[in-house]
């Protein structure tokens, strides 16, 4: 989720209680949009790439986390990244994003916007999609509460509390739920969802933006056998429409979505390949997962 879209969250489910407090009918009314679904700018991937980076460098107090870090990412791939603890694959999210600026290096989506000269907010915006590990949520509205909530991302739009989404947002809404798998939990509080469930809506609200990049880091940490084994299903269903970039540690899922896998290991890349040629790498048996 986008730092907006949290501090608009808590300010909206807020603002919904007071309401509800205040203008206890069970219509619901209806006030004015105040929301339009963004539609991020052209990415200029004629050349092959959706994210590229080259030679990036990140120390924090004399500690170089990412070391001389390359690689890059076709349009529509679906990308897994491994590699032990503290190998720099969060912190190489955090530098896409814009929440850690790097030393040095390049680091570019598409082939013509700079990713190093941007805000984390405004890098949401253009298109890169962020999935933490821990599901973040609005515990208090319900999954259709907080899709349509994704949608709201224009700022400076006061924003009212209610909103009557257009035909293009409640298309893309329905769409979201049927593929986010929540189409029969629509009026649930999110509160009362299953921690996959939870994973799964926070995926659908980052859908709701159509990004083109999608980062997701340890989606399937903590979820059952079930419920990783439909987030595999999931991935592949985004895969083409979106590209991905997926961390995890959980290798029987890898296996499920993997094309090309990429280790990292102490700030850069150690290998790269199918699953099957990377886990033959004696270096990333060493490293990893001779362990
Ligand atoms: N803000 C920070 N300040 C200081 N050190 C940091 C910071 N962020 C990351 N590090 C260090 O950088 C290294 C890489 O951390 P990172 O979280 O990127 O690893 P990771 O590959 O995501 O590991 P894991 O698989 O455990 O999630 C670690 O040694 C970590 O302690
Ligand atoms: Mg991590």
């Amino acid at each position: 989720m986008t730092p907006d879209l949290m501090e608009e969250g808590a300010r909206r489910a807020s603002a919904y209680a007071q309401h509800a407090e205040r203008n206890r009918t069970e219509s619901g009314g209806r006030a004015a949009g105040f929301s339009r679904p963004v539609v991020p700018g052209e990415v200029d991937t004629a050349h092959g790439r959706i994210l590229y980076l080259e030679d990036v460098n990140v120390s924090f107090d004399g500690f170089q986390a990412i070391k001389g870090l390359s690689l890059d990412i076709a349009p529509g791939e679906l990308r897994c990244i491994i590699g032990p603890n503290g190998a720099g694959k969060t912190t190489m999210m955090d530098i896409i994003t814009g929440k850690t600026r790097p030393d040095s290096g390049t680091v570019f989506f598409g082939s013509t916007i700079d990713l190093l000269r941007y805000k984390e907010a405004d890098i949401a915006q253009m298109g890169i999609g962020r999935k933490f590990q821990k599901p973040t949520v609005f515990e208090m509205l319900t999954v259709y509460e907080n899709l349509e909530l994704a949608l709201k991302t224009d700022k400076g739009v006061k924003a009212s509390v209610f909103f009557q989404p257009d035909s293009e947002a409640s298309d893309r809404l329905a769409q979201v739920l049927h593929t986010i798998h929540l189409a029969d939990s629509v009026n649930q509080l999110a509160g009362t969802l299953s921690h996959g469930q939870k994973q799964w809506l926070e995926i659908g609200m980052l859908l709701m933006q159509d990004p083109k990049l999608l980062l997701l880091d340890e989606p399937v940490a903590g979820m059952t056998d079930e419920e990783t084994a439909r987030t595999a299903e999931l991935f592949l269903t985004l895969k083409g429409q979106h590209s991905l970039m997926v961390v995890e540690h959980d290798m029987s899922f890898i296996r499920t979505i993997s094309e090309k896998v990429t280790v990292l290991h102490e700030g850069s890349v150690l290998a790269e390949g199918t699953l099957d040629q990377v886990q033959a790498n004696e270096r990333v048996i060493e490293v990893y997962l001779g362990r």
